[in-house]
């Protein structure tokens, strides 16, 4: 099975994304480490140990890290998530005495080293944790077999959801994500351009009647599909974090192509722009696989195939 940490600023998505990975039984998850993103790391830290709960694997530790932005200040999004970032659709689970673990980068670089060519970082949120953990440790890029990171938009200009053409993970932490993007590690960008275009609506939440997910997804995405119809014109919810554990699951569900990429963090109107020199203008080696195709059908089927198994 792929070793995989994963990279969470729960968030609805993510929480998802989690329950998607698990129910896979396909991949091995070392850990799951926290950030400050959609919520304060400490909520979404609380509400990965509540989705943990709910799938029934409390083995599984969870590691906290950064409580901020490398520079700048947090931008929440609970008018996307929810007052405490899940729907408040898991509020009868109560988590008290948290284990004390280690802090996420400490542990995604002990981890790297431990299983050297193994590990496998999947990152739904700000990239601060993993800039941390490059900074302290260069020798992550050796160790680490592939990073797969939802963020960014490529090439749909205006679409971005912060900024006309930044998406959120990308622009809650530019700076940490300029660092990871030149890192040399063997990055794939799952953006906008292809998330967007996978969700879910009352309708695919329907199949789901009679699991011990039902009543989550639909409380929980209660919210999101508010602001997709808002978004969208349509009530839905987009599986951006689980495309992240799609694409590890079955690669075919996604068309990527390398090219180099760059992080904006100087433009006020661009901040966290991941621009894509599709013309190699830079003539500068290409550093990340883009995603520009998804087969959005058969990923969304096997979601909630998954969800159900
Ligand atoms: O832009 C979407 C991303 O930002 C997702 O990871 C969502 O959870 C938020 O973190
Ligand atoms: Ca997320």
């Amino acid at each position: 099975m792929q070793k995989i940490i994963l990279d969470v600023d729960t968030g609805v998505d993510d929480a998802l994304a989690i329950i998607y990975g698990l129910e896979s039984k396909k991949l091995d998850f070392l850990g799951i480490t926290t950030v400050s993103g959609n919520v304060p790391v400490e909520m979404a830290t609380i509400n990965t140990h509540k989705i943990l709960q709910l799938v029934g694997r409390k083995d599984i530790k969870v590691y906290p890290g950064a409580n901020r932005p490398l520079l700048r200040e947090p931008h929440y999004e609970y008018h996307v998530h929810g007052s405490d970032g899940i729907g408040n659709a898991l509020d009868t689970i109560q988590i008290e005495d948290l284990e004390e673990t280690d802090f996420a980068a400490d542990f995604i670089i002990e981890q790297a080293k431990k299983f050297q060519g193994e590990l496998t970082l999947v990152m739904v949120g700000p990239l601060t944790n993993l800039a941390l953990a490059l900074r302290k440790e260069p020798r992550l890029v050796e160790w680490i077999k592939e990073v797969v990171v939802m963020g960014g938009l490529v090439s749909v200009a205006g679409m971005g959801n912060k900024l006309p053409n930044s998406e959120f993970n990308i622009y809650a932490d530019a700076e940490a994500a300029k660092i990871v993007i030149h890192s040399g590690l063997e990055l794939t960008l799952v953006s906008l351009d292809v998330t967007t275009q996978t969700f879910i609506t009352k309708e695919d939440i329907e199949r789901l009647k009679g699991t011990k997910y039902y009543d989550f997804v639909l409380k929980s995405t209660e919210v999101v599909r508010e602001y997709g119809l808002v978004q969208y014109g349509v009530s839905r919810a987009s599986l951006h974090d689980p495309l992240t554990i799609g694409y590890l699951l079955d690669r075919s569900f996604l068309k990527t192509e390398k090219h180099f990429v760059e992080i904006e963090t100087m433009s006020e109107l661009n901040y966290g722009q991941t621009i894509c020199d599709f013309k190699n203008h830079w003539q500068q080696e290409a550093n990340v696989h883009v995603t520009l195709e998804v087969n959005a059908e058969a990923f969304v089927d096997h979601f909630i195939k998954t969800l159900r198994a």
